[in-house]
């Protein structure tokens, strides 16, 4: 069986969404699947002055922290990240920039991944925040797997061709209806996965 982690990072609860909705469809299309988010690294002073960065840290106490193990683990890795100035969040970064052991062993090599995003403008930088997390995925010689326009689903949720990219208003709340967008891309990387697999074996 394929296996796919769902990996995310979010202060305010958007992107763990969209990572229980990308496992959710990974588990449909046969895959085991873990969900698991990387390690906050900001002060405990600036999440409690933030509401809802405060609920949200509560509300995924039970997440497990993601480790390299997960990354071994996985056939199919997805990635969900809110926008900061274009890039990724310090605390992807973070946990990315200790994938140097598997990396040097070859071990990320022929993984499906893909990735998503959220900012809270229209065009506040998912694109480049997608685009610079497949930066690293390139460097480990993984498959990177964009869902392009392989579903018109992909228009009714802003048409991002690089993965699925939501806007996030001031009141927390998503703006676009970006489920089926997600449901697709983690289905497809799922099936790349599968056709990877195959390939080795
Ligand atoms: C330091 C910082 C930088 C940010 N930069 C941007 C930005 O450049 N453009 C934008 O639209 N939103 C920006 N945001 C808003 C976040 O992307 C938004 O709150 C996030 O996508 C919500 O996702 P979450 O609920 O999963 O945390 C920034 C937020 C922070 C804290």
């Amino acid at each position: 069986m394929v296996k796919t982690a769902v990996v995310y990072y979010s202060s305010g609860g958007t992107n763990y969404q969209l990572a229980k909705w990308a496992a959710e469809a990974a588990k449909e299309a046969g895959s085991e699947v873990r969900i698991v988010k990387a390690a906050e690294t900001a002060p405990q002073a600036a999440i409690d002055s933030n509401p809802a960065w405060k609920a949200n840290v509560e509300a995924t106490k039970d997440v497990p922290e993601v480790k390299p193990d997960d990354l071994e683990w996985a056939d199919a890795i997805i990635f969900s990240v809110p926008t900061r100035f274009g890039n990724m969040p310090g605390q992807m970064k973070n946990f990315l920039d200790t994938t140097g052991g598997l990396w040097a062993q070859g071990k990320l090599a022929n993984k499906a991944v893909s990735a998503m995003a959220s900012a809270q403008n229209p065009h506040g930088g998912q694109e480049a925040t997608i685009l610079s997390l497949y930066t690293t995925i390139y460097h480990w010689g993984a498959i990177v797997v964009a869902p392009g326009y392989t579903d018109p689903v992909t228009f009714g949720a802003g048409g991002n061709p690089y993965g699925t990219s939501v806007t996030v208003g001031q009141d927390g709340k998503m703006i676009e209806d970006v489920q089926d967008a997600v449901k697709h891309q983690a289905k497809r990387t799922v099936q790349v996965a599968k056709a990877l697999k195959n390939m080795e074996s």
